[in-house]
Order: structure tokens, then sequence, then C-alpha cells
């Protein structure tokens, strides 16, 4: 009874997505440019390791990469404008046909259920993935790097979102495609969707492939669980 009562209790009232990996690829984009990093310094960076990265601080990604090799802390802050360089140049390649599949019509029916919809990234370069992308206006709020909040797997970005919404934590459904995405949405007491394998995503209340593959009727009847 007491379930049954939880789960009436928070209908799904808004989606939060996370951005990179999520509506666009450019977690293909950031591991290209830590790779091209980690060449010009002889340090080892492969796939795997990449993983492990997904969803990460930029400078928290840099320290996974060094892997415990020690730079001093002006080697640290060029190394990070560098790849930044890098990955802002690759972004100049990214255009509105770079949205992923199926990402317009889960906005679409989103939108036409009254679920409100926000981006919560932790990227600094939020804002201009999302207008190369043209898909600026789609949302009511965008929380990123540049907000001054702790990265995840903390939730603050995810709970800045859901109160820029003006929704409460539990009708807030993330989307996300990393592992310190879904630590941090729930830490932050929302449900999760995982976009990706299970070895990755596995701990998201519902796992699906891609964009394409979702379906918003099993998100509204996501049962809110005991945390
Ligand atoms: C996340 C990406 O969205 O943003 C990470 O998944 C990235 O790969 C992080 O490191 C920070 O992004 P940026 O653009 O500020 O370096
Ligand atoms: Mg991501």
């Amino acid at each position: 009874v007491e379930d049954a009562a939880r789960l009436t209790d928070a209908p799904v009232e808004g989606l939060v997505f996370d951005l990179d990996g999520v509506l666009t690829d450019t977690a293909e984009q950031h591991y290209q440019a830590w790779k091209r990093l980690a060449e010009r310094h002889g340090l080892v960076f492969d796939r795997e390791r990449n993983e492990g990265l997904r969803g990460v601080s930029r400078a928290e990604s840099l320290r996974l990469l060094l892997d415990g090799v020690h730079v001093d802390e002006a080697t640290f802050e060029r190394m990070l404008a560098d790849k930044n360089a890098d990955y802002v140049r690759a972004l100049d390649g990214l255009g509105p046909d770079d949205v992923l599949p199926g990402a317009h019509r889960v906005l679409e029916d989103a939108r036409s259920r009254g679920w409100r919809l926000a981006v919560a990234s932790s990227s600094r370069n939020a804002r201009t993935v999302l207008d190369r992308l043209g898909l600026t206006s789609a949302f009511e709020a965008l929380v990123d790097g540049t907000a001054g909040l702790p990265a995840k797997p903390a939730p603050d970005l995810f709970l800045q979102a859901a109160e820029e919404l003006g929704l409460a934590p539990a009708g807030c459904v993330v989307i996300e495609d990393a592992a310190s995405g879904v630590a941090a949405a729930i830490a932050a007491g929302m449900r999760v969707v995982g976009v990706g394998p299970v070895q990755r995503v596995g701990d998201a209340d519902l796992v699906v492939d891609g964009l394409d593959s979702l379906d918003l009727d099993a998100v509204a009847s996501l049962p809110v669980r005991d945390r």
C-alpha cells in the first residue's frame, strides 16, 4: 500500500538531460581531444580508460588521465587549456545534424505531456554545444560548468536544474550516459534513465541504448525507488 502511494505521489513532471553523450555524441570529441593531449605528453590513454572520464569535470578528467604522474601546477593548467582549445576547435564541425537519433522525438513527446525540460551538464562549453545543435530554445533551464557548482557525481547541478524548473527532485527524471551522472542523479533523489551499456549505467532505474529506444510511457511509470 505504501509503495503504491509513493508511486502516485511523484508523477513525472520534468526531464533533466545530460548533454554530452546523450543529446549529441560530443563524448567522442572529448575522447579524441584527451587522446591527442595524452600522446603529446607520452601518456597512455585509450577508449577503455576514457569510459571513466565520461561526465567527469575537466580538471578531474586530467587527474584521471595523469593517473599519478606528477606535473607542476602551471603544466596542469596549460594541459587543461590545450585540451579545451583542441575540443572547442572540434566543435566548429558540430551542427543540427549531430543531434542524436530520437532526441527530437523524445523532446516533443515530453512537451506534449506537459513535462518541463532542462539540461544539466558539467561542461563549461554546454551553451556553445546547445547553440550549435540548434537546441537552446528547447530547454527552459540550462545549468552547466559555469554555474560554480560542484561537478557530478555531486547532485548540485541536477538540484539546481529542478529548482530552476520549479519542481521537486522526486518529480524529475534524469537522462544520463555517465556513471558519475547516474550517481549524481541518485544522490539528488531523482529517478534516472541510463543511456549506454549496463557496465556503465547499470545503477540507473531504466537502461536504454540511445534516445531512439526510449519510451516515455516507461519513464512515466518508473517507480520511485527506496535508495
Ligand atoms: C561533461 C563531459 O559533460 O563535461 C566530460 O561528459 C567533460 O567529458 C565535462 O570533461 C567538462 O566539459 P568541459 O567542456 O567544460 O571541458
Ligand atoms: Mg554525458
